[in-house]
């Protein structure tokens, strides 16, 4: 895992974007054939990464025709078309300013009217992604309760895509996305934790003091199903790039910025 602390939100954006770039580039690198798979976290902690991906893309450093995006998760309930579901905001942040398809985004289906119904497609979702060939970055944040996606403390590290319900901490935290608070959405389906350890690379960004506790626990806590952002130390490929104020609860800074030397440093 390469923790990388920059001093602001907007280094944080420039950085996640051009390693999620790069690994995009050597996934794809050598196949004619292949264009790419992100997986798509939706909130505000990805949202400057996005611009500067878009940013990319008017330069030319980014070309995501023919690439597939898989959102992270949605919620239950909401009517196709509410602008808060993560299919509308994910069209909007990401398929229109990055160039992806919109008929190649693909989102959990949270339509679903009984808990079986829900749970079916939500396995459909999950091999979906593995018959695409798989996850070649994964975007992430982080709740303030550690959740990843919207796996929530307590989590299986070895979940699949399914329903859960949401904490009533997160939908606290969502809340300034409706109307109003009785307004989120009480259930999402999420793509599992298992599910999320097998994409090829993971990306996690975080900024602000109200993710300190979180970003301290995932990565230098213990494994443990109590802070789902943990997993990331068992992944081969993954990234925690954080602003100072969500680097506050990190105890081996020092050792972070040595090590993001190489061997220079
Ligand atoms: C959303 C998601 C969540 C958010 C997390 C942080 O797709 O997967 O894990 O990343 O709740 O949300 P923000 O960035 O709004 O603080």
């Amino acid at each position: 895992m390469e923790i990388i602390v920059l001093p602001t939100a907007e280094d944080v954006a420039v950085r996640a974007a051009a390693i999620v770039r790069e690994q995009l580039a050597s996934a794809i690198a050598g196949d004619a054939t292949a264009s790419g798979i992100l997986g798509l976290a939706t909130g505000s902690s990805p949202l400057g990464l996005y611009r500067e991906l878009a940013k990319a893309r008017r330069s030319g450093l980014l070309d995501l025709t023919g690439a597939h995006g898989f959102a992270l998760d949605e919620y239950v309930g909401l009517p196709a078309g509410h602008p808060q579901s993560y299919r509308e905001v994910l069209t909007r942040e990401v398929c229109d300013p990055l160039g992806l398809d919109p008929a190649n985004l693909h989102v959990p289906d949270g339509s679903g009217r009984t808990l079986d119904e829900l749970d079916a497609a939500a396995a459909t979702y999950d091999d979906s992604i593995q018959e695409l060939g798989g996850i070649d970055v994964q975007i992430l944040g982080i709740g303030s309760n550690g959740h990843i996606g919207f796996n929530e403390p307590g989590s299986s590290l070895s979940s699949r895509t399914r329903v859960k319900r949401l904490s009533d901490r997160t939908r606290l935290d969502n809340a300034r996305f409706f109307a109003r608070p009785e307004d989120v959405p009480t259930h999402c389906v999420t793509q599992g934790l298992g599910t999320i350890l097998e994409a090829r690379a993971l990306v996690l960004v975080a900024k602000g003091l109200g993710k300190a506790a979180a970003v301290a626990a995932a990565v230098e806590g213990p494994l443990s199903a109590s802070c789902p952002a943990s997993v990331l130390q068992w992944h081969p490929r993954a990234w925690v790039v954080v602003d100072e104020a969500a680097a506050t609860g990190l105890r081996n800074r020092e050792y972070y910025a040595e090590a993001a030397a190489g061997l220079d440093g």
